[in-house]
């Protein structure tokens, strides 16, 4: 079975999905590395500045249908894939198992506010209402809701395993 972690950027996907691979020796797929994997560029202001967000989307859709069928692995998706019902389609259809890391926005600008790395979190008014746009969105596709301001990654990742009786 897959496991698919969802949530807004800082939330920790990628941390806690590396964290259960190692653990539970799955496969740990990330998208965004997919997404510069497969748009030949090194950094996700270089997908923006190749193709706008267009091309991240639509990226994220054909990688989506690529890897919703490997088994057993644990995928780290990126913060906007769920402005897409198709890429959870694909998830879903797979017999995947999708969770929401559900962190404040207050943890979330805490973890991220100056990390200029992110091109769709520049300013915290913009990206306050972009998180606030996504919020029901991720309560909308989780199989599972995992609130995780105050968990760490390994709190995380048991909270996953039992819920799967992994
Ligand atoms: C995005 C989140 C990023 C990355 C891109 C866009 C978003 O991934 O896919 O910068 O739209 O929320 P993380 O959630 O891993 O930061």
């Amino acid at each position: 079975m897959n496991i698919v972690l969802i949530g807004f950027m800082g939330s920790g996907k990628s941390t806690v999905a590396k964290h259960m691979s190692q653990k539970l020796q799955l496969e740990w797929v990330e998208m965004d590395a997919l997404v510069l994997h497969r748009t030949n560029t090194r950094s996700m202001h270089e997908v923006f500045a190749k193709g706008g967000e267009l091309l991240l989307r639509e990226s994220e859709i054909a990688i989506a249908k690529e890897i919703a069928g490997h088994p057993n692995a644990v995928i780290s998706t990126g913060g906007g894939v769920v402005h897409n019902r198709i890429i959870l389609d694909y998830f879903k259809k797979a017999g995947a198992s999708v969770i929401f890391l559900h962190a404040q926005f207050a943890t979330i600008a805490q973890r991220i506010g100056s990390d200029p790395s992110r091109p769709l979190f520049q300013d915290l008014p913009t990206a306050q209402k972009l998180y606030e746009f996504r919020l029901p969105l991720y309560f909308t596709y989780a199989d599972k809701v995992i609130d995780v301001d105050t968990k760490s990654p390994d709190l995380i990742a048991q909270t996953i395993q039992e819920f799967h009786g992994l």
